[in-house]
């Protein structure tokens, strides 16, 4: 329903967004794109790129006087360094006598990359491999978040840990700690700890991973489906965040945690509730939201681990990639930390795919159809005696 398409290299001219599915009528400026973008460039720990950009998506189509059109909805972001790498990344052939780059980087697209498209320069993977897409998600991100935002839907991340220094795992989050805190962490003194081993890691000539949370509020019960693998919203949000550079691993809920404890310790007790928005409470969420592939009315909560950034000031040995002969891997501008950025990458990317599912649940052209699906289903979600009553008696 909702499908998103990026293109651009790190140092080319720019990125191309293609966003299709979003509904005729939902309110959309630049602006909120933009603030979007900008969350994505701060954070501690990253490397010279981030001062040179700013970030900003031009829409060019699908938008007309402030709301969106039902179609394709296309948008372009400049490259700055771009004016730099106008020989290295020209279009056309160039006399220009540039450096390929043969040190494979251990941990990077680089050799795979290379055997797979047949190259002899890294240049030519590392460029669509870099992280610099992500800016392009993040703009598609804001754009289903500017949808569910229409439904009161919310998501929000933290960092709960860098470089094995853990942050804040449970209990209510100040969500305008993470929003202030240079590592996106709640904690101020595990902040300070934590901006303490990037410096570290950064003097040594190394990097440093993590993990982050991404938690969706006021979603809906009944998004995603039990009935097919490729419908499974556990599975859709896992390879949402699985595809984002450097991510290794994808938790929904207490996922980890809950496979060394009993099942009567671990599952959500079910209530029914006089909320008519919600029937159905629990008393925990150690699920994350999901049971059986389909959101259950909780919030959503999904965990994901990056690892550290491979591009090492201090490199590890390798090898060329014309000669074999040993050498060091290949290193250039990079970030020491980028797990503060992938949580605002992380709720782009999930947001795309419960927008996605909602869209496909409530499916309408407009936002006012979707909006009128969406309020009837909600009115047959109560305990079945209660909804199969109101049915029989429409006059009520
Ligand atoms: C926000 C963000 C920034 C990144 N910055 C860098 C970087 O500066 N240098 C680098 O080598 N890798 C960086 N990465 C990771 C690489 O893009 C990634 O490791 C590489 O594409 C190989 O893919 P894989 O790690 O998913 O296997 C970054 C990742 C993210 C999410």
């Amino acid at each position: 329903m909702i499908r998103y398409l990026t293109a651009g290299e790190s140092h080319g001219q720019g990125l191309a967004i293609i966003v299709e599915g979003i509904p005729a009528g939902v309110p959309l400026n630049e602006d909120f794109i933009a603030s979007q973008l900008k969350r994505r460039q701060r954070g501690y720990g990253r490397g010279g790129r981030m001062q040179i950009e700013q970030d900003y998506a031009h829409i060019i189509s699908g938008v007309r006087h402030g709301f969106t059109l039902g179609s394709p909805i296309g948008m372009t972001m400049e490259n700055r360094d771009w004016v730099n790498w106008t020989d290295t990344m020209s279009v056309t052939p160039t006399e220009v006598d540039f450096q390929r780059v043969v040190r494979l980087r251990p941990g990077h697209a680089d050799l795979p990359g290379t055997m797979k498209y047949g190259f002899d320069d890294v240049r030519n993977v590392l460029e669509r491999a870099s992280a610099r897409e992500t800016a392009a998600r993040v703009a598609a991100g804001a754009i289903a978040m500017r949808l569910l935002q229409e439904f009161d839907i919310q998501l929000r991340s933290h960092v709960i840990s860098i470089g094995g220094i853990p942050g804040q795992i449970n209990g209510a989050i100040d969500w305008e700690a993470v929003e202030e805190s240079p590592v996106r962490c709640s904690d101020p003194e595990a902040s300070q700890k934590m901006i303490d081993c990037i410096d570290e890691a950064r003097e040594a000539g190394d990097t440093v991973g993590g993990v982050v949370e991404v938690i969706a509020d006021n979603v809906p019960m009944g998004l995603g489906s039990h009935v097919h693998w490729d419908r499974k919203i556990d599975g859709r949000i896992a390879q949402a965040l699985m595809s984002i550079n450097a991510v290794k691993a994808v938790s929904i809920g207490e996922g980890w945690e809950n496979v060394g404890m009993l099942g009567s310790q671990v599952h959500d007790v079910i209530e029914a509730s006089d909320d008519s928005f919600r029937p159905w409470q629990r008393k925990t969420n150690r699920a994350g939201g999901t049971e059986g592939g389909m959101t259950n009315g909780m919030p959503l909560v999904a965990r994901f681990a990056i690892k550290p950034i491979s591009t090492l000031r201090k490199p590890l040995p390798s090898v060329d990639l014309n000669t074999g002969e040993l050498v060091q891997a290949h290193y250039e501008r990079s970030d020491v930390c980028q797990v503060p950025p992938a949580g605002v990458i992380g709720e782009a990317v999930v947001a795309l795919v419960v927008a996605d599912a909602f869209a496909e649940k409530f499916g309408g052209d407009s936002v006012d159809e979707l909006r009128r699906n969406y309020e009837a289903y909600l009115k047959t979600l109560g305990p079945r005696q209660v909804v199969r009553r109101s049915r029989s008696s429409p006059g009520d």
